[in-house]
């Protein structure tokens, strides 16, 4: 950033608030653009998600079940090698393993589809495999503004799991559910029962979402084209911005802002943690 380059980033953004903050200040100051790759938003069906609850769909949101368990923790030393050696030394990765590495990901999820931020949390977040020096199995209970609230479970020691990714929202004229392992469809359920599957590569997604289908329906897109779908828009801004065409208008994917979000998320959560499992604001 200080060499005035635009920046792509991967998740979590940073390992403290005020780090992540100054980031974004740096990326502000200095006019450049800033990618967080919160690779699932990327999807044709997440962006849809985003699009029907933004047209009203759903009604007014009321609460939120999301979940990212994985399995691949649940024993130390067997199956972690150099990904998991990092993730649970907290010198290398902060206060925080799982929530950092899959709670943030739940947070932008259900945010970005939502457009709701959440504004306090409680949580409490376990050490379940003997001898972790961090967190491998969270909960956490959410308040969104505007009174909606949100259940969230983040698991590195539930077997049986790789990266699942679900969300479901529920609004007062239905409900959709998202998989993020399934991800060429979205299932909508209207309020008088009525439940519709639709499937990337057909007319009934949004356009907005639909602009980033690359493939027929039937010759599955995932979590590439996902990833290359954050980063077409990233490019298409920074042509912009050398082109002088450019508009906040055409980002299109999550940036240091949403990073920022997520941090402090993870701050919020920590500090519930060592209070006691109580409530604390974002
Ligand atoms: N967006 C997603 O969907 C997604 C998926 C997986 C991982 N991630 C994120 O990607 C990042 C990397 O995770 P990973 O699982 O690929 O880890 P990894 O261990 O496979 O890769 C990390 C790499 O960084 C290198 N590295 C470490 N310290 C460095 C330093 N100081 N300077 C230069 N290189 C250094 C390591 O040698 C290693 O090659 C994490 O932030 C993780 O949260 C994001």
């Amino acid at each position: 950033l200080e060499a005035g380059i635009h920046v792509a980033c991967d998740k979590p953004l940073a390992v403290s608030v005020a780090e992540a903050e100054e980031l974004e200040k740096i990326a502000r100051e200095k006019g450049l653009l800033f990618l967080v790759t919160y690779t699932y938003m990327g999807h044709v069906t997440a962006k849809h998600a985003k699009e029907i609850i933004k047209a009203g769909e759903l009604g007014k949101i009321r609460t939120i079940a999301a979940e990212y368990p994985q399995g691949w923790l649940a024993y130390e030393g067997e199956w972690g090698g150099k990904q998991g050696e990092w993730r649970c030394d907290p010198s290398q990765s902060g206060n925080t393993n799982c929530l950092g590495d899959l709670g943030t990901h739940i947070e932008n999820a259900v945010t970005t589809m939502t457009g709701l931020k959440i504004k306090r949390v409680l949580a409490k977040m376990d050490k379940v495999v003997p001898g972790r020096k961090l967190d491998d199995n969270d909960f956490v209970m959410a308040e969104f503004e505007g009174g909606a609230t949100g259940l969230f479970w983040c698991s590195q020691v539930a077997i049986g799991h790789d990266n699942s990714l679900r969300v479901r929202i529920y609004g007062d004229g239905g409900s959709i559910q998202w998989f993020q392992e399934d991800p060429e469809k979205i299932t909508v359920i209207k309020k008088d029962g009525t439940l519709t599957e639709l499937h990337r590569g057909y007319g009934s997604i949004a356009p907005d979402a639909a602009k980033y289908g690359r493939l027929p329906s039937g010759h599955p897109e995932g979590w590439f084209e996902a990833m290359g779908n954050l980063y077409k828009s990233f490019i298409d801004c920074i042509e912009a911005k050398r082109d002088g065409t450019f508009t906040p208008e055409m980002i299109d994917y999550p940036t240091v802002s949403d990073g920022v979000d997520g941090i402090r998320f993870v701050e919020a959560c920590l500090k519930s943690q060592e209070l006691g499992n109580v409530w604390v604001d974002l």
